[in-house]
């Protein structure tokens, strides 16, 4: 069994000013995405070939990734090219500006 741990990795108003960020929590690139009001926490790197998430674009709930234009739907994590795949999401809790993930 492993322990789950709670990280601060940005304040909610970054996230909320525009652009996703790539961040990271105990050695683990996170990428925080503003998805219909809800700040969604990834794996930042993609399942494919680990390309950058944060790099990619955000059309509704779907995240393209920037290097072979696999898509992610944020609020399930899953694969639109492989139902096999599914990107890692982590809890999020928001408390005052800060934005916490639990990994
Ligand atoms: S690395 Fe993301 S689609 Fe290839």
């Amino acid at each position: 069994m492993t322990d789950t741990k709670e990280y601060r990795i940005g304040s909610l108003a970054a996230v909320e000013a525009g652009e996703p960020i790539l961040t990271e929590a105990g050695g683990q690139d996170v990428a925080l995405f503003m998805c219909r009001g809800r700040v969604i926490a990834t794996n930042g790197q993609c399942p494919h070939a680990e390309g950058p998430l944060h790099e990619g674009d955000v059309e509704g709930t779907i995240l393209t990734c920037p290097w072979h234009g696999w898509t992610f739907d944020l609020e399930s994590g899953a694969c639109q090219e492989d139902d096999s795949i599914i990107l890692e999401r982590y809890p999020v809790r928001i408390d005052g500006d800060d934005v916490f993930v639990s990994l």
